[in-house]
């Protein structure tokens, strides 16, 4: 089909006019369209919408030229005019959606505004601890196990050679749920249970959460992690206990650390010592964190006690061995240098995003 513009061969009546005017519309859509499709802004685009289709713009400029023609000629080149027209507010209403977006996202946009920070999520710092002392005691032969909170008094105190007269086992300092079970106090029965189900050589670390009716302060929680330790196998001595802890503060707080035995007292191990470490904060010199005497307790221990090892069974003749008890917070204190135990138990995310 032919376009209105376009005219059979044998429509001679056509002038050169005719002919240039065509020419000329084409021109100047092909010049507006490029013009319109890389204008960078909303103003540019306004400025080609008048200078090409306004009230004076090129367009009209061509269709006052309409006069020159024939009346046969006018509405082939007024159709096309038209067509051109039409063409153009098209491309102009095309570029002005394109540029839109941009435009409403500049004007809200504020450089000076804080970024939003991805949420990553972390362990918590007791839980790296945990983890930690765990792993250096696995490569010394120790396995990882659990044992129960809620405890029977039995196994909390009795089979610990603690008797119920013990300051331990006392009202004030411990959670009864009923006459017979407890939240337990430490992590200790679990020694029990262990090598009630297992004859040695046993070789365990047994991580969870103790409670005991402490004030809440810059150094006691109520409730509070400690990782419980355990080896029991023919001709463990005291020497291979000294050996295994020394070890292990080497290995957790740096070859530098030193370890110090006290002479201590529980009723479930004898002898039983306090392990302290050289004082990570002040490298032994004194500060506040060690109340100036260079050594931070970490731990209790000892040589298992021959009256815990008839209560599970053990023959007290055959096996001996040590066990120890640590507070995991008092060791993330000393490895982070934090003034307050109670920032590891409150949860507040300002405190425990920095160890993400
Ligand atoms: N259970 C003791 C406490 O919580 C620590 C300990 C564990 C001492 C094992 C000796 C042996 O204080």
């Amino acid at each position: 089909m032919l376009e209105p513009h376009e005219r059979a061969p044998d429509e001679t009546m056509a002038s050169t006019n005719t002919d240039e005017l065509i020419a000329q519309l084409r021109e100047l859509q092909r010049e507006g369209e490029a013009a319109v499709q890389t204008a960078p802004d909303a103003a540019t685009l306004e400025a080609l919408r008048t200078l090409y289709v306004g009230r004076k713009g090129r367009l009209t400029t061509v269709l006052r030229r309409l006069g020159e023609l024939s009346h046969e000629e006018r509405p082939v080149v007024g159709a096309e005019a038209n067509r051109v027209k039409e063409a153009l507010a098209a491309a102009l209403d095309l570029r002005e959606t394109a540029l839109a977006p941009a435009a409403t996202a500049d004007a809200g946009l504020d450089l000076s505004l804080p970024g939003r920070g991805r949420w990553t999520g972390g362990l918590h710092p007791v839980t790296r601890v945990i983890d930690e002392v765990c792993d250096i005691f696995r490569d010394l032969g120790f396995a990882r196990v659990a044992g129960p909170e809620v405890e029977t008094v039995e196994y909390n105190f009795t089979k610990l050679n603690t008797p119920l007269d013990h300051p331990a086992a006392d009202m004030h300092d411990t959670f009864y749920l009923s006459d017979a079970v407890v939240l337990r106090t430490h992590t200790s029965p679990a020694q029990a249970r262990v090598m009630e189900a297992f004859q040695p050589p046993v070789r365990v670390v047994v991580p969870g959460m103790a409670y005991r009716r402490d004030p809440y302060d810059a150094s006691h929680a109520p409730a509070f992690a400690q990782i419980e330790g355990l080896a029991v196998d023919e001709g463990i001595t005291f020497r291979d206990f000294k050996a295994t802890l020394s070890e292990f503060v080497r290995r957790f707080f740096g070859p530098d650390a030193k370890t110090r035995f006290r002479p201590s007292f529980f009723p479930f191990t004898e002898p039983s010592a306090e392990v302290d470490v050289s004082c990570r904060l002040c490298a032994g010199r004194g500060c506040s964190a060690c109340k100036y005497t260079g050594w931070m307790e970490i731990m209790g221990a000892g040589m298992v006690h021959p009256r815990v090892f008839a209560a599970v069974g053990y023959d007290a003749e055959r096996y001996t061995g040590y066990a120890f008890g640590m507070g995991a917070a008092r060791i993330a204190m000393q490895r982070y240098g934090l003034p307050d135990i109670r920032l590891l138990y409150e949860g507040d995310m300002r405190f425990l995003g920095q160890f993400t």
